[in-house]
């Protein structure tokens, strides 16, 4: 596993689990089976309504906690401290963990500079050991960097070989934020695996198109969290180190770069 420095020092895993629109009864043995097969990083959120199920297998895996990355994220719209300590609350409550290694805010709602001054202090005190946004584009990102006295250290947008969001990780170049992908499969659909690029480029590797749209991500030092509930396909999506993208292998992926979102969830496009 490759690791990425985040701009406050603590060390984050390239790949990670995403576990949305994972079953509560299937989320405990899908994560305890990814930390088997080697993941050390797991991406919910309160909306996912299985962050219980999550600290669950944390606590039940026999890898010691400070070796896994827990990210989870509140998503009500919050307008006063109180209110987004209160969401923190639940989700802890949720976790039942000590701590949380990333805690983002999921989208911009609410007040999202008051709910982002919350958040600095729970990490000035410890519960956190970074925090983070999701889904900020340049018209809302300002309000979180602007009066900040912690940096986000990571903004997690919808990226996939088809949205490479080059400009966001422009933009985010100058604050050291680094960019987290969701839906780094594309949420396994628009023919991402069956797109003649990638395949081609993977049989001269012995990898799968998954695994080329994947690695395309990580060597351009983007996090990932692909989701699956299969392990076959857990070791997949984390087998990703032993090959290296040619020059122009990535010049040929970069021309699968629409431009513009596939998923249909907010993005720049849309919402703002
Ligand atoms: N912050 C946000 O607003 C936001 C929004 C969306 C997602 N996320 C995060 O990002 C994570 C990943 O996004 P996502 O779940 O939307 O989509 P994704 O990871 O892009 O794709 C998941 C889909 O691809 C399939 N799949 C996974 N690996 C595969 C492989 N190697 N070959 C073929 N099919 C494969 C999965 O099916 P199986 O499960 O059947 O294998 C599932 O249908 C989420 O779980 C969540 O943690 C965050």
């Amino acid at each position: 596993m490759e690791y990425k420095t985040l701009n406050n020092g603590v060390e984050m895993p390239m790949v990670g689990l995403g576990v949305y629109n994972i079953s509560r009864r299937e989320t405990q043995r899908v994560v305890e089976q990814a930390i088997e097969v080697g993941y050390r990083s797991i991406d919910t959120a309160a909306m996912y309504y299985n962050e219980r199920e999550v600290g669950e297998a944390v606590k039940a895996c026999g890898v010691p906690r400070r070796q896994l990355f827990v990210t989870t994220k509140i998503c009500d719209p919050c307008f006063t401290r109180d209110e987004t300590l209160r969401s923190v609350e639940q989700s802890m409550k949720q976790l039942r963990l000590d701590y949380v290694d990333l805690m983002l805010l999921h989208w911009p709602v609410g007040k999202p500079a008051v709910m982002w001054q919350a958040l600095e202090e729970l990490y000035n005190q410890g519960l956190f050991r970074a925090i983070g946004v999701s889904n900020f584009y340049p018209n809302t990102f300002p309000a979180i960097v602007n009066g900040a006295r912690v940096m986000p250290v990571v903004n997690q947008c919808e990226t996939h070989v088809l949205y490479q969001q080059r400009k966001m990780r422009e933009y985010l170049s100058p604050y050291n934020v680094a960019l987290e992908a969701w839906s780094p499969l594309a949420e396994g659909g628009h023919g991402i695996f069956k797109d003649r690029t990638l395949i081609n480029i993977g049989e001269q590797y012995g990898k799968t198109a998954a695994q080329v749209a994947l690695k395309f991500l990580v060597q351009s030092g983007v996090i990932i969290i692909p989701k699956t509930t299969r392990v076959e396909r857990m070791r997949e999506n984390i087998d990703l180190f032993d090959f290296t993208l040619s020059d122009n292998d990535l010049a040929d992926i970069t021309r699968l770069d629409t431009g513009h979102n596939v998923t249909g969830w907010p993005s720049d496009a849309l919402c703002y």
